[in-house]
């Protein structure tokens, strides 16, 4: 039997990708569509390293089949910044708080910052929150405490806290 094909919309971008429906969007983003900032590590939801946005959440790509993202807006590592552009707020916050060691967990926690900064009112940006928000996302280099700070830098270099 044929593969269906999926129509999927990646940082702006149409692709119409053949691949049975319960492909992890991980795979059809990494080895498709050549995206690879994405990356899989523990491929069960436990680390938080595959995740992108879809729709308007950040989830684990490595979880979500290619029929359940279809249709809706994805946006990875690829599409926060322009390609020739400045670094996100975000990844120039994590540049400068010193929030990136060995950059496996990287992508999936700019994903996981950016969403979180995007749906987060500004009186509520704090520790405690961008903790609950970084919850799935695991690193094993940094102790966090430069990513909860440059979470916080982010937020006032994107106007969350003005
Ligand atoms: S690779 Fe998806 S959560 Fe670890
Ligand atoms: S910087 Fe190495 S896992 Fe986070």
């Amino acid at each position: 039997m044929t593969d269906p094909t999926w129509p999927l919309t990646v940082n702006g971008r149409r692709h119409d990708v053949t691949v049975p429906g319960s492909t992890p969007l991980v795979e059809v983003l990494r080895d498709q569509l050549d995206l690879r900032g994405t990356k899989l590590v523990c491929a069960v939801g436990r680390c938080g390293a595959c995740t992108v946005r879809v729709g308007e959440r950040a989830v684990a790509s490595c979880l979500l089949p290619v029929a359940l993202a279809a249709g809706e807006p994805i946006v990875t590592v690829e599409g926060v910044s322009a390609p020739d552009g400045p670094l996100h707020p975000v990844q120039q916050a994590l540049v400068d708080c010193h929030g990136v060691q060995c950059g496996a967990c990287t992508p999936g926690m700019v994903m996981t910052m950016t969403t979180y900064l995007e749906q987060t009112p500004a009186d509520a940006v704090d520790p405690d929150t961008i903790r609950e928000a970084l919850c799935g996302n695991l690193c094993r280099c940094t102790g966090y405490h430069g990513i909860i700070d440059a979470t916080l830098r982010a937020a006032g270099a994107t106007g969350a806290q003005a």
